[in-house]
């Protein structure tokens, strides 16, 4: 019996870490990215140092987040944080506040849920930080820990 529930143990936390590897851009998240995100942050869009400059002239410009480069310089870096803070559904920020991109993440708040748990899994444990590159007010910037934290694999 003893040696069952050992078992048992072993193969949930086996199968647990399993599933969390079995996240991968190519699969899980760059569907959900072409499919939400596509008609505004596609191909066709400037990268995100361009998107800067082209901005200044067009407001509604829209930087590319297409590839798995373009996606994660909102994640890591330059523009650190930027995809947490505009996808966080409100539980992330001290305000509560969702970010203004949360509501692109679904039709409905099951589906909306859904995806951001999905992306959150995909991203890492404790990788969900909102803080940007350099301090701001009372939030300090984005530590190496936490840069650490993000798996987000290919
Ligand atoms: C209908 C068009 C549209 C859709 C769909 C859309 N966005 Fe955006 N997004 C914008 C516009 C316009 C901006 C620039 C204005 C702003 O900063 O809010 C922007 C800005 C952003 C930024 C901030 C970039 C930065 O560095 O400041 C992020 C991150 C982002 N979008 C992520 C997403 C994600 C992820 C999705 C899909 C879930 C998405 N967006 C869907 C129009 C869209």
């Amino acid at each position: 019996m003893h040696k069952l529930i050992v078992f048992v143990a072993v193969l949930a936390v086996l199968s647990q870490a399993a599933f969390a590897q079995e996240l991968t851009w190519r699969k899980d998240i760059q569907p959900i990215i072409k499919a939400q995100c596509g008609d505004c942050h596609g191909a066709g869009e400037p990268e995100f140092a361009e998107w800067l400059v082209v901005r200044e002239k067009n407001k509604k410009a829209t930087p590319r987040m297409d590839t798995y480069n373009h996606f994660m310089g909102f994640v890591a870096w330059p523009a650190t944080g930027a995809m947490m803070r505009r996808l966080d559904d409100g539980k992330g920020s001290a305000e509560g506040k969702p970010g203004n991109m949360y509501r692109h993440l679904g039709g409905s708040d099951a589906e909306r849920a859904k995806n951001l748990a999905t992306i959150k899994a995909w991203m890492g444990e404790g990788a969900w930080n909102l803080n940007r590159w350099e301090a701001r007010g009372n939030t300090p910037g984005m530590s190496k820990e936490q840069i650490d934290k993000i798996k987000a694999k290919y």
